[in-house]
Formats: structure tokens, sequence, C-alpha cells
């Protein structure tokens, strides 16, 4: 069974609740249809629920029934969400009247049904940008305890055994944080390692990336990296970290042995954390196009409930998986 038939099946033991703000959306309205025709999840649907089962019979969709489908505008708990948000946002001029309005935003309705103990996770993104996704989610759900910075995971499956974890790479962040500090990498690195841990089932052996090994090149951008290093080992004690390290001493043995000799990690990471987002964001889809690597993602992490960001280009079954891996998540085996 592949890695994300076992989260399907995972998911679902696990029965969570998952909310998909975009109820109007086709892909969206596709993947709730198959995401409670096969049981992954119980489907929650933001939308005037005429409009969503209408557009469901117009494209022969016999499950969405099945789905929770929640009007913003008369939404029972629109007065407690709203105290919710203004809760989140005291101290940030948030008045009564905007929360209020708030809660009829669909992004931010499911970030409050979450904080308001009636979701388990959500999934959005397929009509609305990273950034409007993200936004509420980092204003109302926030961080998980120790972690202040939010990051995107993707679980790249290369297919050449050779690599990572019998071809899998679990690779940081490319979604989220545009230029991390040296301690924001550091959270980076363990956030990931417990993403690879959970999701993919791995000890995660974390690589700390950089255009120089081991003191090859002299640069301050090197040795934040180091410091993050550092940092990470402190915060997670036992954790498997090496840095820094060029991405072929990282994951090919013979440059590892020969650049970073000793290393418990170099020649045989399988959790790559990249100095930025730059980085990050541009491998991995150079990876995924050029190699044909299969990139399952961005997970975020960090967050302290699962909330998952699509691409506006994905595919209805990208969104399946998605909450597949949200629930996951949402089970906290991550
Ligand atoms: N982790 C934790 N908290 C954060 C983070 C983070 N990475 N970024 C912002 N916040 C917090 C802020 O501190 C702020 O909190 P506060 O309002 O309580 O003080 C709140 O979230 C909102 O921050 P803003 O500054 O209003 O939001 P910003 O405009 O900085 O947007 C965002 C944050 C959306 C994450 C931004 O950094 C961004 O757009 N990142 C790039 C996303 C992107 O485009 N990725 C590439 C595409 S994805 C892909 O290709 C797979």
């Amino acid at each position: 069974m592949n890695l994300l038939d076992k989260m399907k099946e995972n998911a679902r033991r696990l029965d969570k609740r998952i909310v998909l703000p975009e109820g109007t959306e086709e892909r969206t309205l596709e993947a709730a249809d198959v995401l409670i025709d096969e049981g992954i999840a119980r489907v929650t649907l933001v939308g005037k629920p005429d409009d969503v089962l209408k557009l469901a019979r117009a494209k022969g969709l016999k499950h969405v029934e099945g789905a929770t489908i929640v009007d913003p505008a008369r939404h029972d708990k629109r007065e407690e969400y709203a105290e919710l948000l203004l809760e989140a946002r005291k101290g940030k001029g948030m008045t009564r009247e905007a929360a209020l309005d708030l809660v009829l935003n669909p992004l931010y309705l499911g970030v409050l049904m979450i904080k308001g103990g009636d979701a388990d996770g959500e999934v959005a993104g397929a009509r609305n940008a990273t950034g409007d996704v993200l936004r509420p989610a980092l204003q109302v759900v926030r961080t998980r305890p120790g972690i202040s910075v939010v990051s995107g995971a993707f679980l790249l499956l290369t297919g050449k055994a050779e690599f990572g974890e019998e071809g899998l790479l679990v690779c940081a962040d490319c979604a989220v944080t545009p230029n991390p500090t040296a301690e924001e990498l550091a959270q980076i690195a363990v956030s990931t390692a417990s993403t690879a841990r959970a999701l993919a089932g791995i000890a995660p052996r974390v690589a700390m990336l950089s255009f120089s090994t081991k003191g090859s090149a002299v640069h301050p951008l090197a040795d934040k990296v180091i410091r993050a290093t550092e940092m990470a080992r402190e915060m997670m004690p036992g954790l498997v970290i090496d840095g820094e390290l060029q991405a072929d001493a990282a994951i090919v043995p013979s440059v590892g042995a020969s650049k970073a000799p000793g290393s418990p990690v170099a020649g045989r990471a399988n959790v790559l954390v990249f100095p930025n987002l730059e980085v990050g964001n541009i491998a991995y889809k150079l990876v995924q196009r050029l190699a044909g690597a299969e990139a399952v993602g961005p997970v975020l992490q960090g967050m302290a409930a699962p909330i998952n960001d699509l691409s506006r280009g994905c595919s209805v079954n990208d969104i399946v998986n998605l909450v597949a891996i949200t629930a996951n998540q949402a089970g906290n085996t991550y």
C-alpha cells in the first residue's frame, strides 16, 4: 500500500470533521463527493445550501447530501464566533462590528469553527490565494506551543529508492516563510522532522541545506544555517540532524562520505530543510517537473490545528489527498 493509501485508510479510522470553506467551488464539491463516498472524512461545506446542492445535482454528485452545509449568513453561532474572533484579535483594533462581518467570510468561518470545537481541520485554496487562506488561520488558530513560525512541507516521492527513505524526501519550507531567522529555521527543522515521523512514519535524518558543507565556504548565510542547526539540536534533543550541508552531500552517500565524513546524516538524509522560501519553493517545483517526482503538499506545519492550503491549479484528487493528510494531522499523529 502506498503512503497516500495508508493515510486514507488511517483517515477513515480517525473519522475527522474537515471544513471546506469553498463549498461552491466545483473541484471542491467533486472532492467532497469522493470523500463522503469513500468515508475519508466527515465533510462540512461552507455556502448557501441551495447553491451547493443545485451545483451538486447539476454535476451528478450523489453523495454531497451527506455533507454538513453551513450558510455563513444564517449560522446560529455567528455571535459566538464573533466573540472568539474578538478575543483572538484583541489589541489588534478589532471591533465587534468588524468581527460579526468577518464571520460571514467563509475563510474566517472555517477557522472559527475549528477554534470553537466544531471542526478538526480545514482545507481551502482551490479558489483563494495562499495569503488569504493563511492569514485567518494565523490570526485565529495561531501556532503550536513552542513554535512561532508556520511552514509548509512537501513529501517528495521521487521513485528513486537510492535517495532518502526508499525514495521519499520530506522537504521544507516550500510554502510560507520567505526569509526565516536562524531561530525560525531551527523551528522549521523541528516541525519538519515531526511531520516526517508522523505522516510518513519514518525516523528523520535532517539535513540543513546550504551552498556550503562544513565550512567549505565562509559566509553569513552559511553561518545562519550552522546556528539554526545548533538551535534545533537544543530544541529537540536526540534529533538526528546535521548542517550545513550541500544538497549532494546530503543525499549522495559517496559525496557525503567525502565532504562530511562521520556525519550521521550526510549521504542519507530523508528530511531536507531549505535556507529560505525562494530555495525551497523553486527546488521542489524543479524536482517535480524535471525529475518527475510526485510532490504531496504543501502540508502546513506548526499551526495549532491542521489547516492546509491548495494550489489554485489543484485537481480533485489533490483535494482528496490533502483532506486525508489533514485528517491524519488532526489525529495528532504529527
Ligand atoms: N508563522 C506564524 N505566524 C505568522 C507567519 C508565519 N510564517 N507569518 C505571519 N504570521 C502572523 C503575523 O505575526 C501576524 O500576527 P498578528 O496579526 O497577530 O500580529 C499574522 O500572522 C498575520 O500576519 P500579516 O503580516 O498580516 O500577514 P502577512 O501579510 O505577512 O502574510 C503570509 C503572511 C500570508 C504567510 C505571507 O508571509 C506570505 O504570503 N507568504 C508566502 C506565501 C506564498 O505565496 N507561498 C508560495 C506559494 S505556495 C506554493 O507554491 C506551494
